[in-house]
């Protein structure tokens, strides 16, 4: 039977790496799978509605502007067919509070079996986001990254509530990303 996992994880833990790494493990191993990226879809409607001109300030748009391009983005990928990885957020940091990456309107369009959590030491992820230029990151200090990622395990842990699918959570630390490809892939598989 098809499954749909969502990938998670605070900007710059690297969860897109980790996805990428393990979809070419897979494909080695002729395990199909569709890897969507959550944040894409929502920016192409964004951007053709003229709401934003790059991806980083989707999550300082009105909160009603992006849970409607939640909802559109979700009926999307809801509607695909096949292994589905989808790579997104259980929340998004907004100058309004954490928004839900999967509300009850995203969760009943896209019915995960899985949520997976990415993460790794807060000073790591603050060292990647600095080094990492292509990107218009918020400027935020460790204690700052630890809150989030404490929240999205609570987010993480409603979700289950709300869906029955499992929460399964990878690290990913410096120097030990074989260790993360090898326990997304043992989720994936
Ligand atoms: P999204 O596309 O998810 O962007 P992001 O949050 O910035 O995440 P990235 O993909 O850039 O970072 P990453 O954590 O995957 O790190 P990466 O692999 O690049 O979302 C964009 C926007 O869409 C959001 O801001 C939001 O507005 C919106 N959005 C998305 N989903 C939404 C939802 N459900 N609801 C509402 N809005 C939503 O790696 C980072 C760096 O770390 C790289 O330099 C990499 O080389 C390095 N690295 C990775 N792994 C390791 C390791 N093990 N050791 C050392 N370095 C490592």
């Amino acid at each position: 039977m098809a499954k749909r996992v969502i990938i998670t994880g605070v900007p710059g833990v690297g969860k897109t790496t980790v996805i990428e790494e393990s979809m070419k493990r897979l494909a080695g191993e002729n395990i199909p799978y569709r890897a969507i990226n959550f944040g894409s879809c929502m920016f192409e409607t964004a951007k053709s509605e003229g709401f934003a001109e790059d991806r980083d300030q989707m999550r300082n748009l009105d909160r009603d502007v992006q849970k409607d391009l939640q909802k559109l983005a979700a009926r999307r990928i809801g509607a695909m067919e096949g292994n589905i990885i989808i790579d997104t957020h259980a929340s998004v940091k907004t100058p309004a509070g954490y928004l839900p990456g999967l509300p009850a309107w995203v969760l009943t369009e896209i019915h995960p079996d899985t949520v997976v959590l990415v993460e790794t030491d807060e000073d790591q992820i603050l060292m990647r986001r600095m080094g990492d230029e292509s990107r218009r990151r918020d400027a935020e200090g460790c204690r700052s990254i630890a809150e989030h990622q404490a929240f999205n395990r609570a987010f993480a842990a409603s979700y289950a509530m709300m869906t029955g699918c499992t929460v399964h959570i990878v690290r990913n630390e410096n120097f030990l990303l074989d260790h993360a490809i090898d326990a997304l892939v043992a989720v994936l598989r």
